[in-house]
């Protein structure tokens, strides 16, 4: 194989595993793939690109020789392990939160703030899902009008916590039907048949961390420091795809069909939205599929000036897997990784 060499870190689980499948639909070019995970998981054969794959535990010189590495293993294995695959001459593509409020890191959506990617010193950082998920939307409204305020509310699926999350989601249905008491460890309680207004930890003002990521990151990615982001977000027993409704307030008037009009014409967004035929975006469609779906497109009756909208995404894909590749697809476009020549 001829291409940049490659490792991926979380390669057992939901967001690694997608990573895996996404480089080779898109015929990413790669040469040596490493699969790294913990010391749990080392010996695991996968199948990938039509070879068989044994998984290593991830450790520093792992990344000897890599010229990207993909982070898809939770913050502390990040903030442990991907300086030292900078150090090495990679270039980190990281999914966690580990990294994404550092200054010094790039936190990019290629389609909004690809440019960004040119200031990475070893370190980028790819958003929250329920970010990506909304700003898919807002970027090109607000570029055609600009936005002042948005409120948000998700509906975010199980997968969002992970692989063992959705096995979790499921046995608890299960216990559910069969009349016994479910128990949960991934989520704060029960979530089947439920709705959990509790995504990650509580913070010092009842935010959660989640919403906090939301308002955080948009301000970073959207290069307004000031807007003002205001958060609910809620798992609900989908097993993958974040829905949101997201109110918004612009600078001037928007009609509904103006923003269907800006919306359609962004690459990476498709609008559903015709209330006669009863279309609208829906978890199970978005599933498995590389788009942002937007819909439910109408006045906001409580924001001047304002819009309403509902959003979905599959999390595992543009939420997480795909805008990390996608990163990488534009580090090698800008020539700011060399082919099997190691990094920077
Ligand atoms: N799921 C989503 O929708 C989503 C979206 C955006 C961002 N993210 C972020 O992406 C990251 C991965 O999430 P996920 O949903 O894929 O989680 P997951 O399904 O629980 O998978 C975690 C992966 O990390 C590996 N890992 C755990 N500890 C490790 C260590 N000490 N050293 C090396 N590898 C280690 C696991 O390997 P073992 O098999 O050895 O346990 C597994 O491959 C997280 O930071 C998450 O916040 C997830």
């Amino acid at each position: 194989m001829s291409g940049a060499n490659i490792a991926v870190v979380g390669a057992t689980g939901a967001v690694g595993q997608v990573v895996l499948s996404i480089l080779e639909q898109r015929n990413f070019p790669v040469g040596e793939l490493r699969l790294l995970a913990s010391k749990r998981s080392a010996g695991t054969r996968i199948s990938v690109m039509g070879e068989e794959l044994v998984v290593d535990e991830a450790m520093p010189d792992s990344f000897d020789g890599m010229d990207i590495v993909f982070f898809a293993a939770g913050g502390s294995t990040s903030q442990a392990l991907a300086p030292e695959a900078a150090k090495r001459g990679a270039v980190v593509v990281d999914k966690s939160s580990a990294w994404r409020m550092d200054p010094t890191v790039p936190l990019v959506i290629p389609e909004i703030n690809p440019d960004d990617i040119r200031e990475h010193k070893g370190i980028i950082s790819s958003p929250n899902c329920s970010t990506i998920v909304m700003l898919m939307a807002l970027a090109p409204l607000h570029r055609a009008n600009p936005i002042q305020r948005v409120i948000v509310d998700t509906y975010q699926s199980a997968s969002g916590a992970g692989a063992q999350a959705v096995v979790e989601l499921m046995q608890q249905t299960r216990d559910v039907l069969d009349h016994k008491v479910p128990s949960h460890s991934t989520f704060p309680a029960t979530l089947a048949f439920n709705a959990l207004p509790h995504v990650e930890d509580f913070g010092e003002d009842d935010y959660t961390t989640e919403e906090i990521k939301m308002e955080n990151e948009t301000r970073k990615i959207m290069h307004l420091p000031d807007l003002p982001v205001s958060a609910t977000c809620v798992r609900v027993p989908v097993p993958i795809s974040h829905s949101e409704a997201v109110h918004i307030e612009f600078a001037n008037y928007m009609s509904p069909d103006e923003a269907r009009d800006v919306l359609s014409e962004f690459p990476g967004v498709r609008v559903i939205d015709d209330i006669a035929s009863k279309s609208y975006p829906l978890a199970d469609y978005a599933t498995g599929k590389d788009e942002i779906f937007v819909g439910r497109i109408r006045p906001d009756k409580a924001f001047h000036n304002g819009l309403s909208i509902w959003t979905v995404g599959d999390n595992l894909r543009k939420g997480a897997a795909l805008n990390s590749v996608q990163i990488a697809e534009a580090l090698l476009e800008q020539g700011l990784v060399s082919s099997n020549g190691n990094g920077r």
